[in-house]
């Protein structure tokens, strides 16, 4: 018996908004944002489309990719700053679309290691309990909804997106497919990325809203360096627990936040560049959503092999982060 992918699923909006879009909004440049950033362009959903919904297509081809029925699904874990409603959770929005009559569910907020902390909570939970025997664990983002698009600082960086993977009990294979994890978080650096109001802090009023409180502000260059320390550090443990050495890896997939912080990543690890999975000129920082756009890429383009090892590593607000070896 052993915990398994058994399906990956992704979904992006339609509506590409390039780097030059952004010229007519905000005064920024095309050459600034791809050269400090590596973005050329992301994915806006529409004004109709709410997390569940972009959450829901991944997750269909998540369940066709499992060949599995949604009534089979035991829980439903969906990982988002972007949720439809403060409560309900998200992910019973979710539930009902899929017809998942079967699932329980619940949101889980660790910004954009939500993806990482899900498969942990869901992996354990498989592990531990032999009547959940398959879990869908979902990153979805309509980061478009929580950021201030006349930031400069911010409103360049994001974009929307949903990542799917189902996990489930297998009888016919040895062993599981997530190897090694580490996860961490550092509340003292609550404030260097956060949504300041609408919460029970400072709950959303004519003021809030008039100070523009209900969107996503950061602290780029602060956030810059605690997240490749931390991401280093957790790969490193993740690694030394698994016995294996950067030689090993076939991907190193980390969140998509800005290809500088991906290649200080992937030196630090002595990790080729050509072996460090990027998506982010197409979709921008999806947050929670980015891991599983890139796993679903690689698992449609056939970019890896049965056995090959994949570290997945992630950082955010909270301050939240973590390392995840996966065997393909
Ligand atoms: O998902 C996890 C959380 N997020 C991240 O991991 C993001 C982490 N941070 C970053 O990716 C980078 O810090 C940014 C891309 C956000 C910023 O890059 P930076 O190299 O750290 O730039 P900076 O913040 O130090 O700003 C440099 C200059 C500033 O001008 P002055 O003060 O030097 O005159 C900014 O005002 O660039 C200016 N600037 C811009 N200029 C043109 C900031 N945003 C823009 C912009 N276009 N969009």
């Amino acid at each position: 018996m052993s915990i398994q992918i058994l399906g990956i699923g992704s979904y992006v909006p339609e509506k590409i908004l390039t780097n030059c879009d952004l010229e007519k909004m905000v005064d920024t440049s095309d050459e600034w944002i791809k050269t400090r950033t590596g973005i050329e362009q992301r994915r806006i959903a529409s004004a109709e489309q709410a997390t569940s919904d972009l959450a829901y297509e991944a997750a269909k081809k998540a369940l066709k990719n499992a060949n599995i029925q949604a009534k089979e699904l035991d829980a439903i874990i969906v990982a988002s700053i972007s949720v439809d409603q403060v409560f309900p959770s998200t992910a019973c929005i979710l539930q009902e679309k899929l017809g998942a009559k079967h699932a329980f569910c619940f949101d889980l907020e660790a910004a954009c290691s939500g993806l990482l902390y899900s498969l942990e909570v869901a992996n354990s939970l498989l592990v531990g309990n032999p009547k959940y025997k398959k879990i869908l664990v979902l990153g979805a983002e309509k980061l478009s909804s929580i950021v201030d698009w006349e930031d400069r600082n911010t409103c360049i960086l994001f974009g929307d997106g949903a990542g799917a993977l189902i996990l489930g009990k297998c009888e016919d294979a040895a062993e599981n497919c997530i190897i090694a994890s580490d996860l961490g978080a550092n509340g003292k650096y609550t404030d260097i990325l956060q949504i300041p109001a609408g919460g029970s802090r400072m709950p959303a009023s004519a003021v809030t809203v008039a100070n523009k409180q209900h969107y996503l502000t950061m602290a780029g260059s602060d956030v810059f360096k605690l997240a490749v320390n931390a991401m280093v550090g957790s790969c490193k443990k993740v690694m030394k627990e698994a016995g294996i050495t950067a030689d090993d890896i076939k991907w190193l997939v980390p969140h998509q936040a800005n290809y500088r912080i991906l290649r200080a990543v992937a030196s630090r690890l002595k990790i080729p560049e050509d072996e460090v999975y990027m998506n982010v000129n197409r979709f921008g920082n999806t947050s929670a959503a980015s891991i599983g756009l890139c796993l679903d890429e690689i698992a449609d383009g056939n970019l890896a092999e049965k056995g090959d090892y994949i570290l997945l590593t992630a950082f955010g607000g909270g301050l939240t982060w973590g390392a995840m070896l996966i065997k393909w």
